[in-house]
């Protein structure tokens, strides 16, 4: 197959991890007969410092012209809150998602078996294993909502921050938690908080209907606040967790820190028919950046999960995610992720690791 691949390289890090990606989907394509073109995407903090805006006009274009998009991570402090909307990294990100309609974020949290030593968890409790994946709507919910500030008469400034959802929202990223529970182990953990929430009520409603259609796939909801409570007392019991797009923004970061080293985490942002859109979970590290130091390895996986559901290869999936276990079974690590003892290599030496063994595969 021949595939374009647009690469949103970003700030910080993300430029050093993009590129040991694209080595490896090299390195995946030669071995598996494919052909990749990449086109360059300018889009976050770099943006803003090269043409002034941190989402280019033509960026959805330019991504829509692509069959996927790999993105390494954009932000950092010289582009904070304090700066104009249109000049923030964070704006960018949330206008692509919206543009291309990426409304289901995919984001697996898993224990490694080379790492399971890792987690901050009891020792029993990780050995349990963890393979949970986050199913974050990504493109409505309060992040989206009608904001609005204004003088009060008696009370200073006030804001507010619109949450809403329709059932047509809930419904589709619903329908892809419970066909992935399906390729899975079989169960959905849906969680909202419809003790308090109108919102969340609905979500359970039309939850519930879905759990009728899927009566092959084990059903539960779970409360937000019990949700967070149990990723650190028995991660090891959920599946498919799906939820809203503040409450999986908050849960994935949890759920990755417990297993022990969110730069082994990939995502996967996608909708029904623009390209998807693949990340590393964790941030631009500005304070490592340029210096060899960053781990690859979520961004590679990014590329892996790139080949399972954009592509709908899962040989090439498999392989990738072969040779990274391969490696961090043989000692290999990145600092972030090492013991003292163990063997600490460099960006490039650790991207170059993971395409020999992908080739040796
Ligand atoms: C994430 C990030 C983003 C989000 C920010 C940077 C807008 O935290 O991908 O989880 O909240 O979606
Ligand atoms: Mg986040």
């Amino acid at each position: 197959m021949n595939y374009k691949i647009a690469l949103i390289r970003g700030d910080g890090i993300g430029p050093e991890v993009v590129n040991e990606a694209v080595g490896v989907l090299d390195a995946a394509a030669e071995k598996f007969g494919h052909s990749i073109e990449y086109v360059d995407v300018l889009l976050g903090g770099c943006a803003t410092d090269a043409v002034g805006k941190s989402y280019p006009d033509g960026t959805a274009e330019k991504c829509r012209a692509c069959d996927a998009i790999l993105l390494g991570a954009v932000g950092g402090p010289k582009w904070g809150p304090d700066k104009p909307a249109d000049q923030r990294p964070e704006t960018a990100l949330l206008a692509l998602r919206k543009d291309l309609e990426l409304y289901a974020n995919l984001r697996p949290a898993t224990l490694r078996p080379a790492m399971a030593d890792s987690s901050p968890l009891r020792r029993e409790t990780a050995e349990k294993g963890i393979d949970l994946m986050m199913v974050r709507e990504l493109t409505g919910g309060i992040y989206f909502g009608k904001r609005d500030k204004y003088q009060t008469e008696d009370r200073g400034v006030e804001c507010t921050d619109l949450m809403a959802y329709s059932e047509k929202e809930i419904e589709r990223i619903g329908r892809r938690a419970f066909e992935l529970a399906r390729l899975r182990r079989g169960k959905v953990s849906s969680v909202d908080k419809a003790n308090v929430l109108e919102t969340s009520r609905l979500w359970r409603e039309v939850m519930h209907r879905l759990a009728k259609e899927y009566p092959d796939v084990q059903y539960e909801d779970v409360l937000v606040d019990n949700c967070a409570m149990q990723i650190v007392r028995d991660p090891g019991q959920f599946d498919v967790v799906v939820t809203e797009n503040m409450f999986g923004d908050i849960l994935s970061d949890e759920a990755s820190m417990v297993t022990g080293s969110i730069g082994l985490l990939p995502s996967a942002s996608i909708g029904d028919t623009a390209p998807g859109l693949y990340e590393p979970i964790h941030g631009s590290a500005p304070d490592i950046a340029g210096q060899d130091k960053a781990n690859p390895m979520a961004t590679i996986l990014s590329a892996a999960m790139m080949f399972r559901y954009s592509f709908q290869r899962r040989e090439e999936a498999d392989a990738i995610e072969q040779a990274v276990d391969a490696v961090l079974a043989e000692g290999w690590r990145t600092a972030d992720i090492a013991k003292p003892g163990e063997k600490v290599v460099g960006t490039k030496e650790m991207g170059r690791l993971i395409r020999e063994k992908l080739a040796a595969l």
